[in-house]
């Protein structure tokens, strides 16, 4: 497990990498003051799909009302950015990097999410839909029933809110596996890793439902990962796993 430091790089990357997809869309043109403005992407199933393991009544508040005004912040933060490049105003400019980065983050990490999960009774939500991927679990951790003891243990050791991720480390021809967690602000995935699914631990992912029963969300979400995507991801790059996102500009 990794602490925080690495993840600064992390999401100043993914932010070039956003950006730079905002841009092919649609050219960023500060001398008009526009900005790129994203939009809500639809979830890949209903609210009530994910049901029993998580509640239609979470899943709707979580989409349409989180990670809507993750949106709406975002879109309403680069647009004041971009008349504060257009005023040449640094000081509004540096003031706006810590709203961009949260309300980017909460955007990525969400789109990333729910492409992660499907209904339990899917052939995607069976581990045997991902058979290389589980054959690298295999070697790194000796079998699924570890790795998911260890995923889940890394998910309960998060204080307040975050994010559990299992990765793909790429260093030159060599790739692993590594679980990562990360708080508050810190990014999902820097420049050679690639995010295969994550586990969203703020409250507004299970309180509703759970409440306090962290440990019984934690056991249940395993109902709903969608292998077929974490296969795709980890088959695939960092760019294919972050191509939800073009979907949504
Ligand atoms: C996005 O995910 C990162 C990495 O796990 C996490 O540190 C950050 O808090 C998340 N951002 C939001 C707004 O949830
Ligand atoms: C992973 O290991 C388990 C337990 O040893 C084994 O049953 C399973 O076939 C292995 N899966 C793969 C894809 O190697
Ligand atoms: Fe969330």
């Amino acid at each position: 497990m990794r602490g925080t430091l690495n993840a600064s790089v992390v999401l100043f990357s993914l932010l070039r990498t956003f950006t730079v997809l905002a841009s092919a869309q649609q050219p960023f043109q500060y001398g008009e003051m526009s900005a790129p403005q994203y939009t809500l992407p639809s979830l890949p199933y209903a609210y009530d799909a994910l049901e029993p393991h998580i509640s239609a009544q979470i899943m709707e508040l979580h989409h349409s009302k989180h990670h809507q005004t993750y949106i709406t912040n975002l879109n309403a933060a680069l647009k004041t950015q971009a008349e504060a490049v257009h005023s040449s105003d640094i000081t509004s400019q540096v003031s706006l990097q810590r709203a961009i980065k949260f309300n980017a983050g909460g955007h990525i990490n969400h789109s990333l999410f729910w492409q992660n999960l499907a209904p339990a009774s899917s052939s995607e939500a069976k581990s045997s839909a991902a058979p290389e991927l589980l054959r690298q679990i295999n070697s790194t951790w000796s079998d699924e029933d570890e790795f998911k003891e260890a995923f889940n243990a890394a998910l309960l050791g998060i204080q307040g809110s975050g994010w559990g991720w299992l990765i793909k480390v790429e260093v030159g021809k060599e790739q692993r596996l590594a679980i990562v967690t990360t708080k508050d602000q810190d990014p999902v995935v820097g420049m050679g890793e690639v995010p295969i699914f994550g586990v969203d631990m703020w409250e507004h992912a299970y309180y509703l439902q759970y409440q306090n029963g962290k440990a019984a969300y934690v056991k249940n979400i395993w109902n709903v990962i969608n292998w077929k995507t974490a296969e795709d991801r980890y088959l695939g790059s960092r760019a294919d796993a972050l191509s939800v996102l073009k979907a949504s500009i």
